[in-house]
């Protein structure tokens, strides 16, 4: 079964397209296609130029898989599934293959939808375990371990995460990891952002690299900005896992495009240059941000992300976030992403730090709030 709807996706379709600024994605700007055609080596400018344009490989192309599988310590090529839908996608089905053998999941929440939303409109149980802003978003071991249950298939987590830009220290994360282990539970780690820390040294082990039964979730739309490309991954030792997600690909997209496996293989073997773009830009926008929230610390809450490209600050004033966001759509051209979209009640906004347009939405955003709040902003 499908979910009824993604309301984080209904947003962006209302108004993606037509506003002035968006604020509260959590990509980065994407590529320019020549500047990436511009990095690729003689072998991968040989396969583009050489390229057929046919069905390629259900699991991804084997080039592809490799470089993919280069990003981790254990993983083989053939322990990668490439999605061409993106790592929407590659939830979908895993989500799928998990719950043919299990009843329950625990999922660290808020948290994009497909975390939680799939395997609940499946039929499912899903315990969500809340992240909190009064411990700065710190990852509750306790409440993990409350959640389990003798039929628990696996805890779902997402780290750097979306939408609070927070990161668990190692020690704290290799306790999750541990629990997992010691109960024979599956970790799921959505590692979307991985590679945006702001302190490389923050970086947490790659699931899979730490157990041959988790799974690691990549995709080439954040740290690499090439959300356009679709292209994401599973990345698994437990290969009758990755088999089962395989034969279920065959009724979604079969395969990825061709073109967008050779462009994603640039990429990534360019990943330095390609990431350390991105990265120059969030790095640039956050501390745009910082004094932005400094200025206006009698309206918000500023919990700074640790890693990610998106935050979670709180409206402190007396206005529902929905209407907020609204006003400034309307008069500024302007879309932050209500926390409504999460199903999370406080008075929340996604803001995302990966546009290089940040600082022209942020004077707009401004002048609305000396508009509204004219003797206080
Ligand atoms: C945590 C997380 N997982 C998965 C995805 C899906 O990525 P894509 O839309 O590129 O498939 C997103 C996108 O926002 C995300 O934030």
């Amino acid at each position: 079964m499908i979910p009824g709807e993604s309301k984080l996706e209904r947003f962006f379709a209302r108004y993606e397209f037509s506003v002035r600024h968006i604020l509260g994605a959590s990509d980065v700007d994407g590529y320019p296609l020549g500047e990436l055609l511009a990095l690729a080596d003689d072998d991968a400018a040989r396969r583009w130029h050489d390229l057929t344009l046919g069905y390629t490989e259900t699991t991804g192309h084997p080039a592809l898989r490799a470089a993919i599988a280069d990003r981790y310590d254990k993983v083989s090529p053939d322990e990668v599934v490439v999605c061409g839908g993106g790592a929407v996608e590659a939830l979908f089905l895993l989500v799928h293959a998990l719950i043919e053998q299990h009843s329950h999941l625990v999922v660290v929440w808020p948290a994009f939808e497909s975390l939680h939303r799939v395997a609940q409109a499946a039929g499912a149980a899903v315990t969500l375990v809340p992240l909190r802003a009064h411990d700065g978003w710190e990852l509750d071991l306790d409440a993990v371990r409350a959640a389990l249950r003798p039929d628990t298939g696996a805890i779902v987590v997402n780290y750097p995460h979306n939408p609070t830009g927070a990161l668990p220290a190692p020690a704290r994360f290799q306790e999750l990891l541990d629990l997992a282990r010691e109960r024979g539970i599956r970790v799921v780690s959505d590692e979307v952002y991985r590679g945006t820390e702001f302190d490389p040294a923050t970086r947490l082990p790659a699931a899979a690299d730490v157990d041959a039964s988790f799974v690691s979730l990549g995709v080439m739309s954040k740290a690499y900005g090439l959300a356009g490309l679709r292209i994401g991954w599973l990345a698994c030792r437990d290969r009758a896992l990755l088999a089962r997600v395989t034969a279920m690909k065959d009724f979604t997209s079969v395969c990825a495009s061709a073109p967008a496996e050779i462009l994603a293989l640039i990429a990534l073997r360019a990943h330095d240059q390609v990431t350390g773009r991105c990265m120059d830009i969030v790095r640039g926008n956050l501390a745009h941000v910082d004094a932005f929230f400094a200025r206006h610390a009698d309206l918000f809450e500023w919990i700074p992300p640790r890693a990610g490209t998106v935050a979670f600050p709180l409206l402190r004033a007396p206005v529902p976030i929905d209407e907020f966001v609204h006003e400034l759509i309307e008069q500024e051209g302007v879309m932050l992403l209500p926390a409504s979209v999460f199903d999370h009640t406080e008075n929340r906004f996604r803001i995302g730090l990966g546009r290089s347009d940040l600082p022209a939405a942020l004077a707009r955003l401004e002048s609305y709030l000396s508009r509204r709040w004219r003797s206080r902003a």
